[in-house]
């Protein structure tokens, strides 16, 4: 199955609007001629409108990194669906573990997050993953099964196929370990599985890895069949190492 390879990169809360466009005017200088993969880069939600209009190569899109389930009215800071659409957004990312863990967001607010995403145009990258301590019990499996059915809940299978997967166990995040590729392979497969008995056609939906993804390991996590790409952090933010890793697919 040929499915669609990502790259994507989840900037966090780093770089001003001048330094993103200096990024991304850098970046372009690059080679980015690949079109079996599509970069994603989510820079905080203010350099949207600079970078967008700097962006002359059809392989790069950009995402949002959180927005509001409402589209419109008093929510004081939030930002929404159609707001991001406007900035220059194709994605946004949703059900981050730092969203999750830190904002102390819930499935049910994520699902209809994803739902409101949706429903403007926006395509989800969905962010699922297992705590260190799911992981030494042995709950990956069913940490991931919640999150997927009430992240999924009433979500057709129509527009299940605009949604990207990301498994990020949170162990690995910023932590500089990476879960071994033996990991990654079963956790990708129990995320199909997971799915296809959800009643979506899993065999093409791409799932992404994320978690301390370098240069140095891209290559190996991208020979891992069930591996359709990258959400970046840290090493997205500089160009030479996020283009490294391009170049690993
Ligand atoms: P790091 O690549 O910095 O571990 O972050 C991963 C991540 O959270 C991407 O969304």
């Amino acid at each position: 199955m040929d499915r669609k390879k990502y790259c994507a990169a989840n900037w966090k809360m780093n770089k001003t609007p001048h330094d993103s466009v200096e990024y991304i005017l850098e970046f372009q200088k690059k080679a980015l001629d690949n079109h079996k993969v599509q970069i994603v880069i989510c820079p905080p939600a203010v350099s949207l409108t600079a970078m967008i209009s700097e962006i002359h190569r059809n392989t790069i899109e950009l995402g949002g990194q959180n927005m509001h389930f409402e589209n419109n009215g008093a929510f004081t800071g939030e930002i929404s669906a159609d707001m991001l659409v406007s900035s220059g957004a194709k994605w946004v990312i949703l059900g981050h573990s730092e969203r999750r863990h830190v904002f102390g967001e819930s499935d049910e607010m994520i699902n209809q997050k994803i739902k409101q995403a949706l429903q403007s145009n926006l395509k989800p990258i969905f962010c699922v993953g297992e705590k260190i301590e799911d992981r030494e019990s042995g709950n990956t499996g069913q940490v991931l099964a919640a999150q997927l059915t009430l992240g999924l809940k009433d979500i057709s299978e129509n527009d299940f196929q605009n949604i990207v997967i990301a498994y990020e166990p949170v162990w690995a995040i910023g932590t500089g370990l990476t879960a071994t590729t033996t990991q990654v392979d079963d956790a990708h497969s129990v995320i199909r599985e997971l799915l296809s008995k959800q009643g979506y056609e899993s065999e093409s939906t791409s799932i992404l890895y994320g978690g301390s993804v370098k240069s140095d390991n891209a290559g190996e996590l991208n020979s891992i069949n069930g591996v359709d790409g990258f959400l970046i952090g840290g090493a997205a933010l500089n160009v030479e190492e996020y283009y490294k890793i391009y170049q690993s697919f």
